[in-house]
């Protein structure tokens, strides 16, 4: 029997970091439930995601998050036409969680079980708001552990243009809002103070790679950051922690937007996304915008609950997988490395 092609029933599961999350959606974009269950208060008493415990409280978690997926569907797993699962990249013992769950249903029930990229989770969560949105398009992906400017050509096929070569924008974000005593997850409380601070007091550098025009490095710039700050602290001058918070955050925004700008001229695109947990600052999507605006590039962006990790943009993306024909078997594993566009 030939699979089908619509009314396509995916139960997609989440666990690369430091979220248990369990979503029903039907043919790629039509999301019946979006269950999360976040660590982050768990893990802001250590000042950042402590893998052992990350494994520990997904195992607690995944099965009720599962339920809780069907019930909100209101489905069961017998309505389910395959079991999607993020197998990498992230810490291997979260992942461990989810791939054992997603094989254990597919297991029990029979059901076909496929294994998506989380990255490609993130560019498709992009299909789920955009109904319009089709390959080609250019994509940036910025969250905690990457940062990757990527052409789609089409569902599943991704070239990588550039990515970071040391620190991720999102690890950024996180170690300069550890060093300003902000705390963890930096990322939206340095969004949040910088609507208090100046954005050119201070003119930390904007990080070229000279051999790489859509490569980023944000290691020099939190290093940069780190100096000013001791600096200001040796020659007794007050730190401003809402100007240094937002001219680091300017500062990467307008690396990001400049290298975007050039691989969409570079390449000529016409349809530019972003997605990751970063591309739910505000102020980043806003000069995104306004960039593409004078360029006459259409713009698209998740909200900024499909952003951060969740399991619908699995499903979204497993949904794709699915129609090309790809299966895993009972012997998948978690790559805590993965590339993208691996098989
Ligand atoms: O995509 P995500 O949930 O997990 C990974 O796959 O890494 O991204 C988490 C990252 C964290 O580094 C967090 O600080 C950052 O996204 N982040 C933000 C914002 N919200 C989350 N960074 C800047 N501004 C935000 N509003
Ligand atoms: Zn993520």
């Amino acid at each position: 029997m030939e699979d089908k092609k619509t009314n396509v029933k995916i139960l997609a599961i989440e666990s690369s970091c430091d979220e248990t999350a369990a979503a029903v959606v039907v043919d790629g974009r039509d999301v019946r439930s979006n269950v999360i269950s976040s660590q982050i208060a768990l893990h802001t008493l250590y000042g950042g995601v402590v893998p052992e415990i990350a494994s520990r409280k997904h195992i607690e978690k995944i099965n009720q998050v599962v339920e809780q997926a069907l019930s909100d569907a209101g489905m069961t797993l017998d309505d389910m036409d395959a079991i999607a699962v993020t197998y990498g990249p992230g810490l291997v013992g979260a992942l461990l969680v989810g791939v054992a769950e997603a094989k254990a249903i597919a297991y029990a029930k029979k059901k076909p079980l496929i294994g998506v990229h989380h990255i490609e989770g993130h560019i498709s969560a992009n299909y789920i708001e955009n109904k319009e949105l089709k390959p080609p398009f250019l994509c940036l992906v910025v969250s905690g552990g990457h940062t990757h400017l990527v052409r789609v050509q089409d569902y599943g096929v991704y070239e990588i243009l550039g990515k970071t070569r040391d620190d991720a924008a999102g690890e950024a974000f996180d170690k300069v809002a550890r060093a300003i005593g902000l705390g963890y997850p930096g990322g939206p409380k340095i969004e949040k103070v910088s609507h208090q601070g100046d954005p050119l007091a201070i003119p930390f550098p904007k990080p070229k790679v000279a051999d790489g025009p859509y490569d980023f490095s944000f290691s020099g710039l939190k290093s940069a950051v780190l100096n000013y700050l001791n600096g200001a602290q040796m020659k007794g001058e007050e730190i401003v922690q809402a100007d240094v918070a937002a001219s680091f955050q300017h500062a990467v925004i307008e690396v990001l937007v400049h290298n975007a700008m050039r691989a969409i001229d570079e390449y000529g695109m016409d349809k530019f996304a972003i997605a990751g947990g970063v591309a739910s600052n505000q102020t980043l999507r806003q000069a995104l915008e306004e960039a593409c605006k004078q360029k006459g590039v259409a713009f698209y962006h998740p909200s900024p609950i499909l952003c951060t990790d969740n399991a619908a943009m699995i499903g979204a993306a497993a949904y794709y997988e699915y129609l090309t024909g790809k299966r895993d078997g009972l012997d998948l594993n978690a790559v805590p490395n993965l590339k993208l566009g691996e098989r």
